[in-house]
């Protein structure tokens, strides 16, 4: 699976509804933004995945010094598009290009997740922020993820490639699954101190077989 080929392909469309109709990620966005009361003017905040740049605009309109990385070089095209004095940037989170303890906050949304091992995102993460720093991100829920083995005998343990449908199926997607126990891990125990932690039911995700199970989680943390 290569990331940037896989959103390079949905750019555009994801770009088209993400904001508008029924297909819309309005609800967790704004889920996420009514928990963003550590955002302060002139604090330096990095976007993970910051995508065509919708959430940067909001947080630049909350003062903040934005900055955004993102795997596709077409949702870096349009978020420059629409920040063009903005430092954003094509590149992977296993290997930030920011200097260490050099942002104040950390944010990421349904991102984190596509990678196989989070190990090294975390530490990339922790290694960014600065000493009493905010990380805070919105990931798919593992739950979620194990429907989305669609296998009455799937194993939950078992990290296979899965492929949900998002913004109420108008788009497929791969992403390796994980367990919480990769999320809730020793690093983060050892290095951050959890404030927030909440599951949530997505309007916008695929409810296999009609089930109600939370579709997404967040969870904010500073760093020690
Ligand atoms: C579903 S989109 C979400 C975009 C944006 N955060 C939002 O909420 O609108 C996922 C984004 O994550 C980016 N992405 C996924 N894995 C990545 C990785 N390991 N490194 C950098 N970007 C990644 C993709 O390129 C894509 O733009």
């Amino acid at each position: 699976m290569d990331l940037s080929n896989q959103y390079n392909k949905i750019a555009k469309e994801f770009s088209r509804v993400h904001d508008i109709g029924e297909n819309s990620n309005r609800e967790n966005r704004k889920v996420f933004y009514s928990n963003l009361d550590f955002i302060k003017p002139g604090i330096k905040l990095l976007d993970l995945a910051c995508g065509d740049g919708l959430d940067l605009a909001y947080y630049k309109s909350l003062g903040a010094e934005i900055y955004g990385l993102d795997a596709s070089e077409e949702f870096v095209a349009s978020a420059k598009e629409k920040l063009p004095k903005s430092d954003i940037r094509v590149g992977l989170f296993k290997n930030l290009p920011f200097e260490n303890n050099f942002f104040d906050v950390v944010l990421s949304k349904y991102a984190i997740q596509t990678s196989h091992d989070l190990n090294p995102v975390f530490s990339e993460i922790h290694r960014v922020l600065k000493s009493g720093g905010i990380m805070m991100y919105l990931v798919t829920h593992p739950f979620r993820q194990y429907f989305e083995k669609r296998d009455v005998k799937a194993d939950y343990f078992e990290q296979k490639v899965v492929e949900p449908r998002i913004l109420n199926n108008s788009i497929i997607v791969q992403e390796p699954t994980h367990t919480m126990n990769e999320y809730l891990n020793e690093f983060l125990f050892k290095n951050f101190d959890i404030q927030f932690f909440q599951e949530y039911w997505d309007t916008a995700a695929e409810q296999i077989d009609g089930r109600k199970y939370p579709g997404y989680f967040i969870l904010k943390a500073k760093k020690r």
